[in-house]
């Protein structure tokens, strides 16, 4: 009998060394430990025994069962830590190659608007932000067009009801990055080199040509005899290194009433380089910007004596250069967002 024991626990202990999971281990708990099982047989059987075989015997049979059943307890926690068994039942294929992260990029107004912020920054400019929505007061009047003035209809604008408690300031989206310049000029003393990039609205109707939200880049300089040909000078190297080293430009009088003279400011066209194409509706030239003189009005306004102070400025639209640089034909794509026309940029 006390053999039957000892050949029992060496098996036991055996066979639970091979098992491998945790229904093996069930499977292997009830073989010996179980109801029916070959050690709790042994147990039972040993009431037809001799009281002093049963002692020794019976002795022997609790030892072997307090020992299987600690060995159980502790196959049982090595298995529910060993994660190996489960990973081979799962559908994990670490050969597979990986989801690509799609990147993310930038805007392709963001863009250029960051290439033509970094060319100004480098000659000196620095870079100011204003309210999208504006009084009128920046917007128009302080600019030299006050209430019925024929060129506020240059400007197609989208007006704010307003009740305000200082009584009847009409407020309006900024038609133009101009009152930008009224707001630094009312704020600091010459020497003034700022640029101020962000977007304006028109009331106008879309089409390939128009969007009512669109973005601009202002620029001011004002300083004891600033001139004309400072504007030019300054133009000429910003076309100059965004469009390329051989570019030529050329100034036309135009009229805002912020500015005196007003120019209008075109480069060569990019295709056909002047000889006159589709692109360039045949002129060989393309307009990209409104500039001119900051008007001896507009400096009083803001205490800055146009006898001591003059100035110049400038506005540019910011969608036109990369429909110029990459044939873009149509402006509503920029802000319909597409991912396909996006992701190309
Ligand atoms: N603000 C003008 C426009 O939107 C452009 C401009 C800016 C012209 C500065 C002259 C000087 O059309």
């Amino acid at each position: 009998m006390l053999n039957q024991v000892e050949e029992l626990a060496s098996k036991a202990f055996d066979e639970l060394g091979k098992v491998a999971d945790l229904n093996e281990l069930e499977a292997w708990r009830i073989r010996y430990l179980g109801r029916k099982g070959s050690l709790t047989q042994i147990l039972r059987s040993l009431a037809s025994l001799s009281p002093d075989e049963r002692r020794v015997v019976g002795a022997q049979a609790n030892d072997v069962k307090k020992a299987l059943e600690a060995a159980l307890t502790e196959k049982k926690e090595t298995l529910e830590q060993d994660l190996t068994p489960s990973l081979q039942h799962a559908s994990l294929d670490l050969t597979l190659p990986g989801q690509q992260v799609t990147l993310g990029r930038l805007h392709p107004t963001t863009q250029i608007l960051n290439e033509i912020c970094d060319i100004f920054i480098s000659m000196g400019f620095q870079v100011v932000e204003g309210p999208e929505v504006e009084w009128e007061y920046y917007n128009f009047e302080a600019l030299n067009m006050p209430k019925d003035h024929p060129a506020r209809d240059m400007f197609a604008t989208l007006w704010i009801d307003s009740e305000t408690e200082a009584g009847d300031r009409p407020m309006l989206l900024r038609t133009h990055t101009s009152p930008v310049q009224i707001r630094v000029m009312e704020k600091t003393r010459p020497p003034i080199r700022i640029i101020a990039p962000g977007r304006v609205y028109r009331y106008e109707a879309t089409d390939a040509t128009h969007e009512w939200m669109f973005c601009q880049v202002e620029g001011l300089a004002v300083d004891k005899n600033i001139t004309l040909a400072d504007l030019k000078g300054t133009l000429f190297e910003f076309a100059r290194r965004l469009f390329g080293e051989d570019r030529k430009i050329r100034f036309r009088c135009d009229y805002f009433p912020f500015v005196e003279p007003g120019v209008e400011v075109a480069i060569d066209c990019l295709v056909c380089r002047g000889a006159g194409c589709r692109l360039c509706g045949n002129s060989g030239w393309i307009e990209i910007l409104g500039a001119g003189m900051v008007h001896p009005e507009v400096l009083r306004r803001v205490n800055i004596d146009p006898e001591i102070y003059s100035g110049f400025a400038f506005g540019m639209g910011v969608e036109r250069i990369p429909i110029l640089r990459y044939g873009i034909d149509d402006i509503r794509l920029f802000y319909s967002n597409d991912l396909r026309f996006l992701r190309q940029f």
